[in-house]
């Protein structure tokens, strides 16, 4: 995607970001119709659902020849990655949309053939914009962030979920036991985007998510990696952008021995 094009669709994608996020602070008090989906604590709303519908609806008549992945089902049913996509979470966190009203985000990154261009992570309580743009550096509403400093494993945050403690399929609990009480702290934000808008920003320097979908993450890596972070699959391989990965984000200084030492030695 060439410069020009990169700074027209920005520009748009955040106009309607900005519009989507006041709309959902103007509802935030009314009441919600809550309705479950894989299991009983898996929320989405109204708010949700009416929120992607205006991204898909404003894409379809704006750019008829771009395409959407998203979670609510306003999307196309895509097997490739060629083309313009969208790739959309109307609402990152709706537990905490749900219980706490604050600490959940919309979440918009825009990929050409499978390279991520745009990314835009609007914390919509705290009316605070992370954006990217490919090449252009990463921002925090008007404030460029800087490159990601070198940072040493003891002096690590990680946010994590508290599932990696528990029996699952993926890394030994035990591994994850003893790289909780290596760091030096851990946290569990419950908005997947945010915490990647976190690892940008420096105030984590990693997350790992078990099974994290390609709308949680989309405008997470693309601006991530502007500030020289990296993303992976848990195990240091290419995330798959069609398909749910265990995903690791994370300072460079930390990536070799949190992906050697912690989660091959501890892969079942
Ligand atoms: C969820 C949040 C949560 C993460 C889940 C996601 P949703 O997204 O990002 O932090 O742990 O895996 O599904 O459902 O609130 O958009
Ligand atoms: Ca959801
Ligand atoms: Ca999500
Ligand atoms: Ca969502």
């Amino acid at each position: 995607m060439d410069q020009e094009k990169r700074q027209s669709i920005y520009l748009q994608a955040k106009q309607w970001v900005l519009e989507a996020g006041k709309t959902i602070r103007s509802r935030i008090n009314d009441p919600l119709t809550i309705s479950t989906k894989s299991n009983p604590n898996d929320l989405v709303t109204t708010m949700d659902d009416d929120t992607e519908y205006f991204f898909a609806k404003n894409i379809k008549q704006t750019y008829p020849d771009h395409l959407i992945i998203s979670e609510e089902g306003y999307g196309d049913e895509l097997e490739s990655l060629d083309g313009t996509i969208w790739i959309i979470d109307p609402i990152d966190g709706t537990m905490n949309f749900v219980h706490q009203k604050r600490n959940f985000a919309i979440s918009v990154g825009v990929y050409q053939d499978g390279i991520g261009e745009i990314g835009l992570i609007y914390d919509v309580m705290a009316d605070v914009l992370y954006s990217a743009k490919r090449g252009e550096g990463a921002f925090k509403n008007q404030t460029r962030l800087p490159q990601l400093p070198e940072k040493s494993f003891h002096e690590s945050i990680l946010g994590l979920n508290h599932f990696w403690l528990c029996e699952n399929s993926l890394v030994e609990e035990k591994v994850m036991q003893r790289l909780v009480k290596t760091v030096r702290g851990t946290r569990a934000y419950g908005s997947a985007a945010l915490e990647f808008a976190g690892v940008a920003e420096g105030i984590i320097d990693g997350y790992m998510t078990m099974d994290i979908a390609p709308w949680d993450i989309a405008a997470g890596i693309v601006i991530v990696n502007e500030v020289g972070g990296k993303t992976t699959n848990a195990f240091g391989e290419q995330v798959n952008m069609l398909q749910k990965n265990p995903v690791l984000t994370c300072n460079p200084s930390i990536q070799t021995e949190l992906i050697e030492d912690y989660m091959k030695k501890g892969k079942k």
